[in-house]
């Protein structure tokens, strides 16, 4: 979708947000794939209540970007704007046990940053593309751990409410994969609690999850991570895995030869490849196992 008002050009600039007609979301996405649209960069959090106000009454329908890691984006000219934050310098301000992290921080880097200062428990993370906001949104884990147990308080804004609101860590539900968190509200920034490690020590538990990672995932592949949530009690991977069909193809997208919960991007695949072949796989579980298998990638279809 194209903004073409100039009358929103020029609320947009009073605005701080930077627009980027025409961009690419195959460039902003682990997958490779996705359309093009407008890109709206957005500086300071204050400006989101009057930016989507301005978007509103102009229907603009739009959606919000995080790094693009778990997500699977339709074929073409989308029919919505893209709006996504930009880090502020710092993005990370720790203060005791606390860290303060803007939502648009990249999730590896402030693993990193904070077992430089002694601050661990988010080990099983590493090597996890994507921003803080994503991984928040999604209750991103893995090896036994998920962010949400160390949240206490995040910033966001509540499409819902127009505004921007800060919640405690006990108002916010944190699941499997899942939070209590509205489709449409925009994550901003997270206070964490970490526990204090010697950076030593965390550093083995991050070497210990980076290997466990490298020897079973397709790290240098495009892929979106693993496409479907397990079901309880079972591995979706294995369940793929076990019907034979890592390698199975539709065009270039491909169910990964390493771990058949990713599917990767072999080349040019488009959406529409890599959704009949995520159909296509589904319904071969649910033949064999009777398992509906859910979404754990964000679909933005058009
Ligand atoms: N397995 C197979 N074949 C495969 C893949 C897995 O037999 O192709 C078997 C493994 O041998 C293992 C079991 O299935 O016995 C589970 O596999 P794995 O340890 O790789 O974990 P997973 O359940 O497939 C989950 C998360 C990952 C996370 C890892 C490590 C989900 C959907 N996946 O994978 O998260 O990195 O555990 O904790 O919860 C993601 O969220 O995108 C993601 C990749």
């Amino acid at each position: 979708m194209r903004i073409k008002d100039p009358k929103i050009f020029a609320v947009l600039s009073e605005l701080g947000v930077r627009l980027k007609p025409g961009t690419s979301l195959a460039e902003l996405t682990s997958l490779g794939i996705g359309g093009t649209t407008d890109l709206l960069r957005i500086e300071k959090h204050d400006a989101i209540p009057n930016l989507l106000n301005l978007l509103d009454s102009h229907g603009v329908p739009h959606k919000f970007l995080g790094g693009g890691s778990n997500l699977l984006v339709g074929d073409g000219e989308l029919p919505w704007v893209v709006l996504q934050l930009v880090s502020p310098e710092p993005d990370i301000v720790l203060k005791g046990n606390f860290a303060q992290v803007d939502a648009a921080a990249d999730l590896g880097r402030t693993v990193t940053f904070c077992a430089k200062n002694d601050l661990g428990g988010m080990e099983g993370l590493i090597g996890v593309p994507g921003t803080i906001g994503g991984a928040l949104r999604m209750n991103a884990g893995a090896y036994g751990m998920q962010i949400g147990s160390y949240v206490r308080q995040v910033k966001l804004y509540r499409a819902a409410a127009r505004k921007l609101e800060t919640l405690e860590g006990d108002q916010i539900s944190f699941e499997y994969r899942h939070t209590s968190f509205a489709p449409d509200d925009m994550m901003l920034a997270v206070k964490l609690e970490l526990p204090s490690k010697p950076y030593r020590e965390i550093l083995k538990g991050i070497r210990i999850c980076n290997e466990k990672r490298r020897a079973s995932q397709p790290l240098g592949q495009k892929s979106a991570g693993c496409i479907f949530k397990n079901p309880p009690g079972a591995s979706a991977g294995r369940m793929i895995d076990d019907l034979g069909l890592k390698g199975l193809n539709v065009g270039d997208a491909r169910v990964s030869d390493r771990h058949a919960n990713f599917f990767v991007n072999a080349g040019k695949a488009s959406a529409k490849d890599m959704l009949a072949l995520i159909a296509d796989v589904r319904e071969r579980v649910e033949k064999s196992f009777g398992v509906i298998l859910e979404y754990e990638v964000v679909v933005w279809n058009a």
